[in-house]
């Protein structure tokens, strides 16, 4: 039985494997419409979420599968002071897979340990989000035609942003990639991601002002500032406002620059950038859905 926890228990192959099927899905959605048949998704969402559990639920119903789920910690035994680990075994009585966020670190791991069905991390606590990473992915393929040889700039709060430290250590597996790490001093990524930049030798620069170089990037990923991951709210209220992308900005940026953004947004892309055909952050959302579609597949072992 294979869980997803960390993007790297998939391999290179595998990725581009899911990415082909993602591919595959989106010109012919109505093939894949019985493929899950009798099947149950859980979706255990301890932290807010709109894309990801929506999207694992949609992806599961287009597959004619069914869901089940809680959408907040506040509706669960959680609440009475459950285990993650007392629910998940109980959730495998009720489903096939199941996909969990959780603001524990490390929780989809404590439980995919435990569980006699496949596990899903749908993102813990600022460690990582392997399937925002997938959706990222097929995103940078269908927008560039290949994932390498491209300069991809993340800017924003890359220190608790758990879907730059998934996103840095899968671009790490294809080659020709050059990273420039954009944010202010105080969110710079974390210690365990520069090592893993380093023992790739990894091409990288840490700078704090887009304007510098958003005329090199090829991808420029914006993340929120991730408020709720913050000790004390002065430095959130400090930081909020660093990165606020406007068409004024986007000037001397390539005409074939893709932006991306996991969403949620908050002010960090001004919404004038949305009507501008560099802005992919919705077609990215679409894609997020065919993407899970092929993750289903591949962990209940029907492709
Ligand atoms: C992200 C997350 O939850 O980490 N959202 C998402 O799943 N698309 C990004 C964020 O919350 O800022």
């Amino acid at each position: 039985m294979r869980h997803l926890i960390s993007i790297t228990d998939l391999t290179k192959s595998e990725i581009d494997e899911l990415i082909e099927l993602g591919l595959k899905i989106i010109e012919n959605p109505k093939d894949y419409s019985e493929v899950c048949r009798g099947k149950k998704l859980a979706t255990l969402f301890f932290e807010p979420s709109t894309r990801t559990r929506l999207s694992f639920e949609a992806a599961m119903l287009e597959l004619g599968g069914q869901v089940l789920g809680f959408s907040s910690a506040d509706t669960s035994s959680a609440a009475k002071g459950e285990s993650v680990t007392d629910t998940v075994r109980t959730v495998a009585c009720y489903a096939d897979i199941i996909a969990m966020r959780h603001n524990k670190e490390g929780a989809p791991l404590a439980a995919a340990m435990k569980s006699t069905v496949p596990i899903i991390n749908a993102g813990d606590g600022g460690h990582q989000h392997p399937t925002q990473t997938l959706t990222d992915l097929i995103t940078i393929k269908r927008e560039k035609g290949y994932i390498g040889d491209i300069t991809v700039g993340f800017c924003g709060d890359l220190q608790f942003g758990r879907t730059v430290h998934s996103l840095i250590k899968a671009l790490l597996m294809y080659s020709g990639i050059k990273f420039v790490l954009i944010s202010p001093n105080e969110l710079r990524v974390p210690g365990y991601i520069r090592e893993a930049l380093r023992h790739h030798n990894a091409e990288f620069v840490e700078i704090e002002r887009l304007e510098e170089v958003i005329d090199e990037l090829d991808v420029l990923y914006m993340t929120r500032v991730q408020r709720e991951r913050f000790f004390n709210e002065a430095d959130y209220v400090r930081l909020k406002d660093s990165y606020i992308l406007t068409l004024d900005k986007l000037k001397t940026a390539k005409q074939d620059l893709s932006i991306l953004h996991p969403l949620p947004r908050v002010n960090e892309i001004a919404v004038e950038v949305d009507d501008d055909p560099r802005a992919c952050y919705f077609k990215q959302v679409l894609n997020g859905k065919y993407i899970r579609m092929a993750l289903i597949m591949k962990l209940l072992e029907l492709v």
